[in-house]
């Protein structure tokens, strides 16, 4: 196994939960390095169907370590709420979740300012998760954020609240917001940290312990390449570094330490939120391929955008995040569908353009250009072993290797943990 790292190779919701679920078991570590609870990562394991959107998704492997990376951002309620599910589903956290102090906490006025200018800003919205996300991480990197570490000290939390307050007070204001109340706050998260101090503990010397001595690891990426705040379709992303070279960063792991880096795709593509999106399907293909794959999402509900697997798109981030394999999930999703299209390449004025010739205006112009394969006649949700797959899938699959140049390692086929091909 050795030190693995899981990136969604689309616009999320690729069903990387599945698969950390899924490889887990083989474990000493996972490891969330970005994003916050804007992720919902989907585990249908034997204790049930959770949405994880702050602790790894690997939590349930019960003899692991599970760490927050000091590249997310928290939201203390959420992960409180998180911890008393798990618990309640005999999941028990204690001695086996770390937080990292650095990480930065998504503070209420967040919330309220991604939700004001979603509004204010109408028809250019991007459609964001409305969880503080943006403007927690513009705060990080604009030296306003507050961190969890913070908190260990409430003179320091305080005064370092107050100074925001004097500042986004007046924002609030200035767009008709009612302001908020330093001392509120204050007792809303003094409560909610005396709930998860205990786990609260710098992860650096624990990682590099376990490095050192050889542990497994499983990197859990959140959102996907094509959310990525450089490399994905600005300004429709979130606000962290989605792609591989997120871990750094994101948990103090060097780049030279991955062993493997699997890349985690749809047998279709799927968006949610604004933004280009080259293969959609707006018509009753769309909304066949947003049944069968039940596309609501994990953490809002929102309906998902639905469309043909797009390779220009699996290619880039094949190039981007170095895969070394792919794990393509949702295969039995397709099953009733006489004929798959799959985009091999874009064009535009008749001439072949790649993805990153442009921005998100060129994106939403470029013409998909399809080739067509045929279906398979007999569901794949039941089949075990790759030789089992009727051979239209595994022309569907080789075509998807021969197009990206990059090995199927995993075939995901129906949401549990036990529905999976390993090749
Ligand atoms: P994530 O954010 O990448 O973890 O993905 P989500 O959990 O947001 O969305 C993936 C959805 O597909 C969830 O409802 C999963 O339970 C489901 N899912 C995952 N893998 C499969 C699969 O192979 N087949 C089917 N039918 N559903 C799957
Ligand atoms: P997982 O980890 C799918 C999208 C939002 C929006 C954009 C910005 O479950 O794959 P944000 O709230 O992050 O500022 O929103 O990013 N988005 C996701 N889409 N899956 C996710 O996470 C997402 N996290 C954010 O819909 O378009
Ligand atoms: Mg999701």
């Amino acid at each position: 196994m050795a030190v693995n790292l899981i990136i969604g190779a689309q616009w999320g919701d690729e069903g990387k939960g599945k698969i950390i679920d899924y490889l887990s078991s083989l474990s000493d570590y996972i490891i969330r390095f970005h994003g916050g609870n804007n992720a919902g990562h989907t585990v249908v394991n034997e204790y049930g169907k959770f949405a994880m959107h702050l602790i790894p998704s690997g939590i349930f492997n019960k003899s692991a370590k599970s760490v927050i990376g000091n590249g997310v951002v928290v939201d203390l309620e959420v992960l409180a709420g998180e911890i008393s599910l798990l618990e309640k589903h005999g999941i028990n956290v204690k001695d086996r979740l770390f937080i990292s102090p650095r990480c930065h906490l998504i503070m209420p006025y967040h919330k309220i300012l991604d939700m004001l200018l979603e509004k204010l800003k109408d028809k250019a919205k991007i459609g964001t998760t409305g969880r503080g996300i943006g403007p927690c991480y513009a705060d990080k990197v604009s030296h306003n954020g507050i961190r969890v570490g913070d908190l260990l000290d409430k003179k320091v939390f305080s005064e370092k609240l107050k100074i925001q307050l004097l500042v986004k007070n007046k924002i609030l204001n200035s767009l008709g917001y009612p302001i908020l109340y330093q001392k509120e706050i204050e007792r809303v998260f003094f409560n909610l940290f005396d709930k998860i101090k205990l786990f609260v503990k710098e992860p650096f010397p624990l990682i590099h312990a376990a490095l050192k001595s050889k542990k497994n690891m499983l990197l859990e990426g959140a959102q996907g390449t094509f959310l990525d705040n450089d490399w994905g379709t600005y300004p429709f992303v979130t606000g962290s570094t989605t792609v591989s070279g997120g871990i750094t960063a994101g948990a103090g792991i060097p780049p030279t330490r991955i062993d493997r880096i699997i890349g985690i795709a749809k047998a279709y593509t799927t968006r949610v939120g604004q933004g280009p999106f080259p293969t959609e399907l707006l018509d009753k293909t769309g909304d066949r391929l947003r049944k069968e794959g039940n596309e609501f999402g994990a953490t809002t509900g929102r309906p998902r955008r639905c469309g043909w697997l797009d390779i220009e798109l699996l290619k880039f981030a094949a190039l981007i995040n170095g895969f070394t394999e792919l794990a393509i999930t949702k295969l039995d999703v397709l099953d009733t569908f006489p004929e798959i299209k799959i985009c091999t390449h874009y064009t535009m004025n008749g001439k072949k353009v790649s993805y990153f010739d442009g921005d998100s205006k060129f994106l939403s112009t470029v013409k998909p250009v399809y080739k067509t394969m045929k279906g398979w006649p007999k569901p794949v949700s039941k089949v075990k072993k790759y030789s089992g797959l009727p051979i239209e899938a595994k022309n569907y699959l080789k075509e998807i290797e021969k197009l990206t140049g990059v090995k199927i390692t995993y075939i995901s086929t129906g949401a549990q943990r036990h529905e999976i091909i390993k090749i």
